[in-house]
């Protein structure tokens, strides 16, 4: 039997409930496809900095490189928010990501037929979308220097060198060979110097994939071309910052970023959670989505454990929960046979993951 050690961050928010039922679908899946989980728990965000002073405690790196991936809910919220900015959850975050090496973001964006309503475009434009953001993680104008602020400026800089872009590039260009072999790299290279590089360097890495055919685009035309035409893309290359705006834009052509997975991959551990945030607001109520984090498991599987049979039964579970109606409050208005809370959708989907056949 294989087993996998599973680094637990649940962090703050809705993170907890959504981490549990990522947990319960695991659980259920490790039952049915002769694999067992060890689960280790971490600490980081807020909740981290509450007992230690910290967002990011050195023992919660340690146990994510012992482990075989990271399982991660959400972090931040307004109690945070006034902290200095290296004691703020958010810092420890991109310090994580940055000691961990992942470089490479994967935020998939797909609609499913079920909820086809539920998004704000009309469902001809929607139907059928299936693009995935490669989105640059640990560079860009998130860590280059200068930065800093006084009273009357702030300043931060946006840096690629030639290999960050090289590496980014091949994970895009990749993961188009397996899909539709179409990437579009998003910049700005009409105005910023950065973004000049990093269209040649693309275009460099590019002749070592001759059946991938590349495209660029302006990132404000790409914002445009998300909402009038999604289905052009297939996978969009982006630096970080631009990734970040373009990945909560396309969360919204499937009706909510509470469905929306993702994985952070580089050279060593992989990091894999929803895109969404840790939404205070609604803590506690038992009423956030938890498909995402459940969908975020599936990625762990398929990437970092090659668990493909595995993965599969777990997105054919979400799929079968949302074609029988079950719905969160976020999504109830569409379709909804029966609204559930989030505990009972994270059962719903380990309950058919158990009963779906090898
Ligand atoms: C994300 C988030 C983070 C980011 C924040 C919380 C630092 O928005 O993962 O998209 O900007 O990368
Ligand atoms: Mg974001």
């Amino acid at each position: 039997m294989k087993q996998y050690k599973i680094a637990l961050i649940k962090g703050d928010g809705i993170g907890p409930e959504i981490i549990d039922e990522a947990v319960k679908v695991l659980d259920a899946v490790a039952s049915c496809c002769d694999m067992e989980f060890s689960y280790q728990e971490a600490l980081m965000g807020g909740c981290a900095y509450d007992i230690t002073g910290d967002p990011l405690p050195q023992e919660t790196i340690q146990i994510a490189l012992s482990s075989d991936a990271v399982l991660f809910g959400a972090i931040g919220g307004e109690k945070w928010d006034n902290l200095p900015r290296e004691k703020r959850p958010e810092s420890g975050l991109l310090r994580f990501r940055k000691e961990l090496g992942v470089y490479a973001n994967l935020r998939p964006a797909v609609v499913y037929d079920e909820l086809i309503n539920a998004s704000s475009l009309k469902p001809e434009v929607v139907k059928g979308v299936d693009l995935m953001v490669v989105r640059e993680l640990i560079g860009g104008i998130y860590f280059g220097e200068p930065k800093g602020r006084d009273e009357n400026k702030g300043w931060n800089t946006m840096v690629y060198t030639r290999p960050e872009i090289v590496r980014i590039a091949h994970t895009a260009f990749k993961i188009a060979m397996e899909r539709d072999k179409k990437v579009c790299s998003i910049d700005k290279a009409n105005v910023l110097d950065v973004s000049q590089l990093w269209r040649e360097v693309v275009e460099e890495v590019a002749k070592e994939y001759p059946e991938v055919k590349l495209s660029h685009m302006y990132v404000d035309n790409a914002a445009m071309q998300l909402i009038r035409d999604p289905k052009q893309f297939d996978v969009m290359l982006t630096g970080n910052i631009f990734g970040d705006i373009l990945s909560d834009e396309a969360s919204m052509l499937s009706g909510s970023i509470g469905l929306l997975p993702s994985a952070s991959v580089g050279a060593k551990i992989g990091v894999y959670e929803p895109i969404h945030g840790s939404a205070p607001d609604i803590a506690g109520q038992g009423i956030a989505n938890p498909i995402a984090t459940i969908s975020s498991a599936s990625m762990m599987l398929r990437y970092a454990l090659g668990e493909i049979a595995a993965a599969d039964k777990i997105d054919a579970a979400i799929k079968r929960a949302l074609s029988e109606g079950y719905r969160t409050q976020d999504l109830a208005q569409y379709d909804a046979k029966e609204v559930c809370s989030t505990s009972e959708m994270g059962s719903i989907i380990a309950n058919y993951v158990a009963k779906c056949k090898h």
